[in-house]
């Protein structure tokens, strides 16, 4: 069995998130908003899932006030329910911590049903909607928050 590790995304990881973030999304995201967030460096978590030389998840997130926000997380078709993403959103929530971040925050696709079933699995709680969030087919999003659990 492929044995994958977390590391910090990197510019050169670019050309291969862009195939899997085809894969993983209608409306991609471009290279260039992940080499911003890239740039973001320490008020950010990017991370990557390496399995042998190929990436096979990935997670972009910011830190806020005291609030962790997800800003997208993919895994490679054929890898998932292995719990790569749960990994990723993991280390993301740890890195966090250190920037004394209290609760993660994140918007779905209200038709992402895989998704919702994977956020509600991680405990995450609907707060509220976000009306026609998703302009190219003005769908709305669900916005859903969870507490991050220091333990001591
Ligand atoms: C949502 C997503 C990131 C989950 O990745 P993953 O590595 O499969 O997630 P994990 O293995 O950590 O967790 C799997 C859980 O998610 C749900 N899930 C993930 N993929 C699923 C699938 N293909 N069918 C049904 N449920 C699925 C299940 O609740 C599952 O829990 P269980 O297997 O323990 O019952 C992945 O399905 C994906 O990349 N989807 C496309 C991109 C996307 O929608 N991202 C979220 C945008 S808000």
């Amino acid at each position: 069995m492929r044995e994958g590790r977390i590391r910090s995304m990197l510019e050169e990881d670019i050309p291969a998130i862009m195939q899997l973030e085809k894969e993983c999304f209608p409306v991609p995201w471009t290279e260039d908003m992940f080499r911003c967030q890239i740039m973001l460096g320490d008020v950010s978590a990017n991370l990557v899932y390496a399995e042998d030389d190929a990436i096979t998840g990935y997670v972009v997130s910011w830190f806020g006030v005291e609030e962790l926000h997800i800003l997208s997380i993919g895994v490679k078709p054929e890898r998932r329910g292995r719990g790569i993403a749960e990994n990723l959103m993991d280390e993301a929530i740890r890195r966090s911590m250190k920037n004394r971040c209290k609760k993660v925050i994140l918007e779905v696709r209200r038709s992402n049903s895989r998704a919702r079933k994977f956020y509600q699995k991680l405990g995450f709680r609907h707060i509220g909607v976000r009306k026609k969030y998703y302009s190219e087919n003005a769908e709305d999003a669900l916005v859903l928050e969870k507490d991050i659990e220091i333990s001591t």
